[in-house]
């Protein structure tokens, strides 16, 4: 199944993961695609992900046939309050700079000229949005000008941070990536704004923020009604609610297992019983 954004660009409706991966990063991503993945998020941050091992995977996909124009790539801007020494870009260049630099080192790293979604990684500011904020979100906005991204975003943001960017922004975000607790409505505030204004809302880390969840009797026997498991209950409510979920997992069982969520659908009686279990 595929989303589309609110300037007409697809993306795919589920999105393999990469943090973490490490050594393992150019197999898992083999691995994703052979179970069906066609949509990566990686970042060029290399304390979390390792960008070139993602594209390593790139040109191996490639030769099996598998083009760069069937993959759905999805990248990040990582401030350098994020990163530790080893930043893809002079840490003492205005952003403006940093950010045409990490961009840069992203296109090298993934073997390609143009990205599908390019995300700051995260605002510098906790509250609203600062001046390297609207710098950095500028440069986004530029490299989208100049058709070098199909689509940009935001990532681990608040509701009024979301709001802010659709007040004033030129262009508003086509993505915001979050990490979403069951505690806060599968992140209810961020999610309908999202939907207000025709933003594709990514979930992240469903299954690791919210293990309550796993051993919640009432997901539990909806797991058994449709003779699954909680994580695809998770993922499944995620897509019915609207949201784009990513999957990190490192298992080629549970790939496939969690792109198999699609084959049933929940009641509108289970998305609430699921959407306020953590209230
Ligand atoms: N923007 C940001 O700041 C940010 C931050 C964090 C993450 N992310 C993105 O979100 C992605 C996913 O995050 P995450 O790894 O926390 O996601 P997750 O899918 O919630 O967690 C993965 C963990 O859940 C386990 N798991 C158990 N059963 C599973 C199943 N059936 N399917 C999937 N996983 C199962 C996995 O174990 P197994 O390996 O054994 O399956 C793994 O330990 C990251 O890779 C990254 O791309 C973005």
């Amino acid at each position: 199944m595929t989303l589309t954004t609110y300037n007409g660009a697809g993306v795919p409706s589920f999105m393999y993961g990469t943090a973490w991966k490490k050594d393992a990063t150019t197999r898992l991503v083999l691995q994703a695609v052979e179970a069906g993945f066609t949509a990566i998020d990686t970042a060029n941050q290399l304390i979390h992900y390792d960008e070139a091992r993602v594209g390593e995977a790139l040109l191996t996909l490639a030769k099996k046939g598998i083009t760069r124009d069937q993959l759905f790539l999805q990248t990040k801007f990582t401030p350098v309050n994020g990163q530790d020494h080893r930043t893809p870009y002079d840490a003492n260049a205005d952003i403006t700079t940093q950010v045409k630099q990490s961009f840069e080192s992203s296109l090298t790293h993934l073997h390609t000229d143009h990205l599908d979604s390019y995300v700051l990684h995260g605002p510098y500011h906790r509250g609203g949005l600062g001046p390297e904020d609207w710098e950095v979100w500028t440069a986004l906005e530029a490299l989208y000008d100049d058709a070098k991204t199909k689509l940009i975003g935001i990532s681990n943001v608040t509701a009024s941070q979301v709001a802010l960017l659709c007040e004033r922004a030129k262009h508003i975000p086509m993505v915001v990536q979050n990490r979403c607790y069951a505690a806060f409505g599968w992140d209810k505030a961020v999610r309908d704004l999202c939907r207000t204004h025709h933003i594709i809302y990514q979930g992240f880390s469903l299954l690791t923020a919210n293990r309550e969840v796993f051993i919640d009797p009432h997901i539990r026997a909806i797991a058994e009604k449709y003779e699954t498991g909680v994580a695809q209950i998770v993922f499944r409510f995620a897509m019915q609610v609207g949201m784009l979920p990513l999957t990190g997992t490192t298992n080629p069982l549970h790939m496939v297992e969690d792109l198999r969520c699609d084959q049933f659908t929940l009641t509108a009686d289970e998305l609430q019983q699921i959407e306020t279990i953590g209230l």
